[in-house]
């Protein structure tokens, strides 16, 4: 049985997405199956309700939060605490192992080469800047099997008046409809400026990567897109890549084009995203140095917040046939027999400390409006867990390990948060996130 999350009342202002047809569902099912199959598994526990008024609703109530203790990102797996940066790097080196064992998987060591087509180039207006967008596609070599087709889709906006390669901000996000006939997505909240005009405004450009065309967003996608070419059609292992980990990689195939492209300073491009997007952001971020910050919205279980924290989205939801492609098949095993959260060899505050020492901007909304489904304190605390990885590095953490105030932002350093107080979107926080990366793309 699908077990289908009721959206969380803080999605409703999210874009509308389109719910798989009858025939991927049963694909999606049969594919999670395979997966406990594989695990030895006879099934998995529910997870809670996104639904503040169902019985088993997500815990929002801040006494009902069990202790917990977090495994130290500065202590080596024979005790020894990290004192020279040579100890960092063998540690790192743990942290991925464990990340890419248990949580997200392996990206594959001979991915297929990608090359570059620029489509189209357009010169239009955004808001009163005259801007070059180029349409990119990246075509994924598919010579292994030839029956798996991936065109990476690509847009890439930079001002026509630079005179200059510009820093770029690339969004996971919607380029093209999904289907034929797919109404448009919401506008942004607010009657102020597109975060595009934002970025235009500074003198940067900003790129928009699809995700869906590297890799689906379901597990009925699993045996195709990336994933599904380099397993030449055949199911996942259990310690194989997920959907982040292909999105992530299609990110980093976008930042190649970007190095030859003569408009983009490609040590000056930024990550970011929202939501299951988000959390993609956050893992590009950790595996692939060249990224030079990371704005990472509302990112939830999955992404920037602990998953030992008792408190909204947890294991099993991330574990459930809605959500289990986005991970590493043996990450579900947490969510079956005697396993849980306190058994991951790692949390998320280290996959903030894998980005270190480069800047990490954690943005959330009021939880009045967005819900306690991501869990936004789940996510400072993360960062503040983060922090003695950046100060080692000789970075500053976070000011505070206080949760602030909405609208209240702690942005002095390397490791930045605010809570805007709108709902699920990264929106109110954009003039803050762009003020924040101008210091460190001076
Ligand atoms: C669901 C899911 C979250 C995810 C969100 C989104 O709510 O449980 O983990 O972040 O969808 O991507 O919109």
């Amino acid at each position: 049985m699908m077990i289908l999350l009721p959206l969380p009342a803080a999605l409703v202002t999210q874009p509308p997405r389109f719910g798989p047809s009858p025939e991927q569902q049963a694909k999606t099912q049969a594919d999670h199956k395979h997966l406990l199959e594989q695990l030895k598994l006879d099934g998995l526990r529910p997870g809670p309700s996104g639904d503040p008024k169902a019985p088993n609703a997500a815990n929002a109530d801040e006494a009902k939060v069990t202790p917990y203790t977090l495994p130290d990102a500065l202590t080596l797996k024979n005790g020894k605490k990290v004192a020279s940066r040579k100890d960092w790097e063998a540690r790192r080196k743990e942290l991925f192992e464990d990340f890419d064992r248990e949580m997200y998987g392996r990206t594959p060591k001979n991915t297929p080469r990608v090359t570059w087509e620029v489509t189209e180039t357009i010169k239009e207006k955004k808001g009163e800047i005259a801007v070059v967008t180029k349409k990119l596609v990246g075509h994924v070599d598919n010579k292994a099997f030839p029956s798996i087709k991936v065109d990476i889709q690509l847009t890439l906006t930079t001002p026509e008046s630079a005179t200059k390669p510009v820093p770029v901000v690339l969004e996971f996000g919607f380029i093209f409809p999904t289907r034929p006939g797919a109404p448009a997505f919401a506008p942004p909240l607010g009657t102020g400026k597109s975060w595009q005009e934002q970025v235009l405004e500074k003198g940067w450009g900003y790129a928009i990567l699809s995700p869906a065309s590297v890799q689906a967003d379901n597990g009925a996608g699993l045996r195709e897109g990336i994933i599904g070419l380099v397993n030449k059609g055949e199911p996942r292992k259990p310690d194989d890549w997920g959907a982040l980990k292909a999105w992530a990689w299609g990110a980093s195939r976008a930042l190649d084009y970007f190095e030859t492209d003569k408009d983009v300073n490609a040590k000056q491009v930024a990550i970011e995203g929202l939501s299951r997007y988000g959390k993609a952001a956050l893992v590009t971020m950790a595996y692939e140095p060249r990224f030079s910050v990371g704005f990472i919205g509302s990112s939830g279980t999955g992404g920037a917040k602990l998953y030992r924290r008792h408190f909204g989205e947890q294991i099993e939801n991330v574990a459930s046939s809605g959500e289990y492609h986005w991970m590493a098949g043996n990450f579900v095993k947490y969510a079956a027999g005697s396993l849980g959260p306190n058994d991951l060899p790692v949390d998320a505050h280290e996959l903030i400390a894998l980005c270190a020492p480069r800047p990490v901007f954690i943005s959330c909304g009021s939880p009045f409006v967005e819900g306690n489904w991501v869990d936004s304190k789940g996510q400072f605390l993360a960062g503040v867990a983060a922090g003695p990885v950046y100060s080692f590095l000789g970075k500053k953490p976070l000011p505070s390990a206080e949760m602030p105030k909405i609208g209240e932002g702690l942005t002095s350093g390397e490791l930045a948060f605010r809570q805007h107080e709108g709902g699920h979107t990264v929106g109110p926080n954009w003039p803050y996130l762009l003020t924040w990366a101008e210091r460190y793309w001076k």
